[in-house]
């Protein structure tokens, strides 16, 4: 049985467990339905064996050797990937998101710090490249390399490439994809690293759909579960860990692969100059003036902006009328302003 039809099924027996509410006394009735799926690992319905049964469904999706289903964000995914990596002396870029450094911390490993170029052009980080991953490898001789792929902006890196570089060097490839959740179900859209890297994470939250702050950790190399079980709570939430599973379902369907194609379509439509390889984040030349006047002039908040550019992020639930919308504005400023 899916954890979704677990959940739904009525408990036949009287339950003396945690969670004590028992799904009936609900202090918050909005979310009803919310207590009433909120179970713990109980004989009765054993929704720990579908949670492993959604994960092996999820691997064979991905194409991975284990995917596990995250109710922390991309953060735990990253530190426990850092942490199953059993790394020594491990590589990781200095403007990389924090949990980057935290996991190299708990992990006790040396840290080498990486920097790349700023692209003065536009004001942000650009994906690492081949030859600065070989020069890493060769001056640094980390055991373990942690990268952004795609990079807040957009930027995506060749990880197809860099992983065999790795594999060469006997070196453990982690990619933060946690902007790239929908990459693997779009051929429109930059390729995946779930497949090429050893570890791959991704937030569902951000693009895919997800409620915040679900994830996935993919491996291709051992079973990340103990170094999960290191940081993870002993008590998970079902209600969560089932919109996991919805959200591939969704995602792996006809109905998902016609979301995503028209998200793509309608971003499109927009026409705006290409700056950067994700097109589901909009990025345009404006920076600081072009935000402030988006916000107070016409409502619409930008998810991260910098003195040159000013990215909007798309995903799962941005509909048609919202980037007409911004189209109509964009062109509106673009007169105005030769900005964009
Ligand atoms: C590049 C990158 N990695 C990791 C994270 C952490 O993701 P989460 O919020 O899912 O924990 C973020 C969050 O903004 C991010 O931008």
């Amino acid at each position: 049985m899916s954890l979704i039809s677990i959940l739904k099924t009525k408990v036949s027996k009287t339950l003396f467990t945690t969670p004590s509410h028992n799904g009936k006394f609900c202090l918050y009735h909005k979310f009803y339905q919310w207590y009433r799926s909120d179970l713990s690992e109980i004989d009765t319905l054993n929704p720990e064996k579908a949670l492993a049964k959604a994960e092996e469904k999820a691997a064979k999706i991905y194409g991975t050797k284990y995917t596990k289903f995250l109710t922390n964000g991309s953060t735990s995914g990253i530190i426990s990937a850092i942490l199953a990596s059993q790394s020594k002396r491990i590589a990781i870029w200095d403007k990389a998101h924090p949990c980057h450094k935290n996991g190299a911390k708990l992990s006790g490993a040396e840290v080498i710090e990486y920097h790349l170029p700023l692209d003065n052009e536009l004001g942000v980080y650009k994906a690492i490249t081949i030859s600065k991953v070989e020069e890493i490898i060769e001056k640094q001789k980390p055991d373990v390399l942690v990268i952004t792929s795609p990079t807040y902006e957009g930027f995506v890196a060749d990880v197809s490439n860099i992983s065999k570089i790795c594999r060469q060097k006997n070196v453990t490839l982690i990619v933060d994809e946690a902007h790239g959740a929908l990459y693997p179900f779009s051929e429109d859209l930059p390729e995946s690293a779930v497949k090429h890297a050893d570890f791959t994470v991704q937030s569902l939250h951000k693009t895919a759909g997800g409620i915040n702050p679900t994830a996935l950790l993919h491996s291709n190399k051992t079973d990340p579960s103990e170094a999960l079980s290191m940081i993870n709570t002993t008590s998970p939430s079902y209600p969560m860990l089932a919109t996991i599973e919805a959200n591939l379902n969704f995602l792996n369907s006809s109905r998902g692969s016609k979301c995503i194609k028209e998200l793509l379509e309608n971003i499109k439509a927009l026409n705006v100059e290409k700056l950067n390889d994700d097109p589901t984040k909009i990025l345009l030349k404006g920076g600081y003036e072009l935000s402030d006047k988006l916000f107070n002039q016409y409502g619409i908040e930008d998810e991260r902006t910098n003195e040159k550019t000013t990215m909007l992020l798309c995903g799962i639930g941005t509909n048609k009328a919202k980037l007409v919308r911004l189209k109509k504005i964009l062109k509106k400023i673009l007169l105005l302003n030769k900005t964009i």
